[in-house]
């Protein structure tokens, strides 16, 4: 990598921090930050804890009804998917697709190169009739293409309940402007995770954000050693806490680190205070219920045509064609 990549990557790290952590009122960092090397590997372990139901509820989604995914939009299909990561539960369905047409393009959109490195060779490898055109991009703040084969039809995929990392408005932003890569015809796969209900109470959900081994709580405090190492703050990561909280007005988990001293930081020249008991708000996960997604699709001219439910309907994975 390049010395300005390494500046530019910097100074975004330190803007975040800077903006989030001087705000009055609520301090905040956002969750990209999450994601570097030891969080993206924190991550990973995250969703195979016993706790973490949300990417193994989803993968036995797709196991189940792949082939009516795949075959749904009634035409051979191309797969782009938003943030693809490491495409783990992808194969599944471009599997699925091998089976009903010749060559199936899949083109991933990750902001990680390293990530889309691994996702493009390891599909590439294991599943032969499948053609990847990986893409660098922050499907947020960049433009990003979506090819279409002649006669194909798009397929996005935007899983693993990513979407629920935003607010509501910032959510119906990142469709419409995924619509805009669409036409009439052509449909999102959107993977969300599901507010409380008869099945599942608030106590599953808030295990899944605090669960007994810490990983998640070494996931969230990773992002004051990421601030030490690359800005040279001075947290002291042992005077916070993890802490999950269900914000039932606004129906997500929270994430906060709770700072367990009165105490202060500096970094890059700033001083930030903390009062015992003041939090670091890091991370929104979004919950839905049928309505919510309703409205939130409608708003982007999608219009849900299927939802399929995992078994103890906790989570939903919703086929919604553009109209
Ligand atoms: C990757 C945003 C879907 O919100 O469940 C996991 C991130 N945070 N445990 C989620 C996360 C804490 C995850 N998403």
């Amino acid at each position: 990598m390049a010395a300005a990549d390494i500046s530019l990557q910097n100074e975004a790290v330190l803007n975040a921090a800077l903006t989030g952590l001087t705000a009055r009122g609520q301090k905040s960092l956002p969750p990209w930050l999450f994601y570097d090397e030891a969080g993206s590997l924190l991550f990973e372990q995250i969703t195979a804890l016993p706790e973490y139901y949300l990417t193994r509820t989803e993968r036995e989604v797709f196991v189940t009804h792949a082939d009516e995914i795949v075959t749904a939009l009634g035409a051979d299909v191309t797969l782009a998917e938003l943030g693809a990561g490491s495409a783990a539960k992808t194969g599944v369905l471009l599997r699925a697709a091998t089976k009903f047409q010749d060559e199936v393009l899949y083109q991933p959109i990750d902001i990680s190169p390293s990530a889309l490195d691994e996702a493009a060779a390891s599909i590439a490898e294991r599943i032969p009739g499948v053609k990847v055109e990986p893409q660098v991009a922050n499907y947020i703040t960049e433009r990003y293409d979506i090819a279409r084969p002649k006669g194909q039809k798009v397929l996005a995929l935007y899983i693993g309940s990513s979407i629920g990392n935003f607010s509501p408005s910032e959510a119906v932003q990142i469709l419409s402007n995924l619509r805009q890569h669409l036409q009439v015809g052509d449909a999102l796969l959107l993977g969300t995770d599901l507010s409380p209900s008869v099945e599942k109470s608030v106590d599953t959900l808030l295990a899944a954000y605090d669960d007994a081994a810490g990983v998640t709580a070494a996931f969230n405090l990773n992002v004051l050693a990421r601030l030490n190492c690359e800005l040279g703050a001075d947290f002291d990561v042992a005077a916070f806490a993890h802490r999950a909280r269900w914000n039932q007005g606004c129906s997500r988990i929270e994430m906060h680190l709770e700072s367990l001293i009165a105490q202060t930081v500096h970094i890059a020249g700033e001083t930030i205070s903390f009062a015992a008991g003041e939090t670091i708000h890091t991370e929104n996960s979004h919950k839905f219920t049928e309505a919510s997604l309703q409205q939130l699709l409608g708003s982007a001219d999608f219009s849900a045509s299927r939802t399929f439910l995992s078994p103890t309907k906790s989570f939903a994975v919703t086929l919604a064609v553009a109209v």
